[in-house]
């Protein structure tokens, strides 16, 4: 039988390797469900009391949630068991594509090479890996999403086809996809006459988002572009054997070739959150530079609700412990003022949670959060 989400690009695992990625997969629904849920109860029963004598008022803001938490026994358990989850996330999932990694590099020059694609592939050498993303690991991805071990490497894309997947805990759908489905379908309810005729996806990984887009506005060109040429020439061959015509090539989000004024919809998915305060601004700037009078566009994040300074907690953890550093402090920005200075007219931006179009159960990642996605934008 077909493993769920199968395509032509898709790694193998042997028995053994799929036994041990289904342990990961249960540990980490365990870990982020009732073992997350746990720190929620830490902190009403024991934190915020002992914060509140000490301080004679309530915690203000998630750093000092985040501080407060770090002197309790269940954080320290907490913690040790998401981090340990997460390593053995890449410890699992890595070597079975390390050692297929040879047949997977001649598939994908396979797809590059025919001369029946639908897509298209331009990689250039000299895009820089800029350092937000090169400095540390990310998420502890060993080597990141562009290191190369072999010529014509796709071993990160291959690595994050099969992680991603566990990574969620299979909440994202059978093609890993339902980030860019829950755009565009957004899109669809919220200008039934939007019909972009050029689409571009930013910091597209290997394209899990970008494909619902060609589905969702047949006849439109759809662009894919990141700095990650392992993920690009994977995330090529993966659209080519699901049948979709996608044009990936290396670029920077903070400074593409495309011309001004040349899209109608600009999109981005989980890639803010991996920039940097300064890297953002320049990533507006160059979006409202690219886009068409009337175009959007709309970048979707792991941002939590903040009703309340516990409510990131979460988000702030991953920042100092699981290498998202940029993650904290995007929580806590007005975008809509942000992109206001970015050149789009403040009052045509928004920020706001959509329905997620796959609805993970409740009670899987963080229960508020679940059967929704943060999404921030502009019309320019
Ligand atoms: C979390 S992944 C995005 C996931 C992907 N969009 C998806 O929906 O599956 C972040 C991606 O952004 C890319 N990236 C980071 N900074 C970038 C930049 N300045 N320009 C282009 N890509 C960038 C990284 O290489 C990485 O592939």
């Amino acid at each position: 039988m077909a493993a769920f989400g199968w395509h032509e690009m898709y790694p193998d695992a042997t028995h053994d390797e799929q036994s041990r990625q289904n342990f990961v997969r249960t540990m980490r629904s365990h870990v982020l469900g009732p073992v997350l849920g746990g720190t929620g109860t830490v902190y009403n029963a024991r934190v915020k009391p002992a914060f509140e004598k000490a301080h004679q008022r309530k915690p203000e803001s998630t750093s000092e949630v985040f501080r407060a938490m770090e002197g309790d026994a269940f954080t320290s358990m907490f913690g040790s068991l998401v981090r340990t989850t997460q390593e053995m996330l890449y410890d699992t999932v890595g070597p079975s594509i390390a050692r297929q990694l040879p047949d997977l590099v001649g598939k994908a020059r396979r797809f590059r090479d025919s001369n029946r694609k639908l897509g298209s592939l331009q990689l250039d050498s000299t895009v820089r890996v800029p350092r937000y993303n090169a400095a540390a690991d990310i998420h502890c991805k060993p080597g990141g999403y562009h290191s190369e071990i072999v010529a014509d490497d796709v071993l990160a894309g291959a690595e994050y086809d099969r992680s991603i997947n566990v990574f969620f805990m299979g909440t994202l759908g059978r093609y890993n996809d339902d980030m860019g489905r829950s755009v565009a379908q957004w899109l669809r309810s919220t200008y039934p006459d939007f019909r972009p005729r050029k689409v571009l996806d930013l910091g597209c990984t290997i394209g899990h988002s970008t494909l619902p887009y060609v589905d969702t506005f047949p006849g439109a060109e759809v662009h894919a572009i990141d700095v990650a040429a392992p993920c690009l020439r994977y995330g090529h061959a993966r659209a080519e054997a699901l049948g979709k015509a996608i044009h990936f090539s290396q670029q920077d989000a903070e400074h593409t070739r495309f011309d001004d004024a040349s899209f109608d919809l600009v999109v981005s998915h989980l890639l803010l959150h991996e920039t940097s305060n300064k890297a953002l601004r320049t990533i507006f700037r160059e979006c409202h530079r690219i886009l068409r009078p009337g175009g959007l566009m709309v970048h979707l994040d792991g941002r939590s609700f903040d009703d309340d300074p516990f409510d990131g907690y979460f988000m702030e953890w991953l920042a100092h412990y699981n290498n998202e550093p940029f993650l904290g402090t995007l929580m806590g920005l007005d975008l809509p003022a942000i992109m206001g200075e970015c050149g789009f007219a403040a009052r045509n931006a928004f920020a706001q949670r959509i329905p997620s179009a796959e609805k993970p159960s409740r009670g899987t990642l963080m229960k508020k959060e679940a059967g929704t996605w943060f999404i921030a934008g502009a019309r320019k």
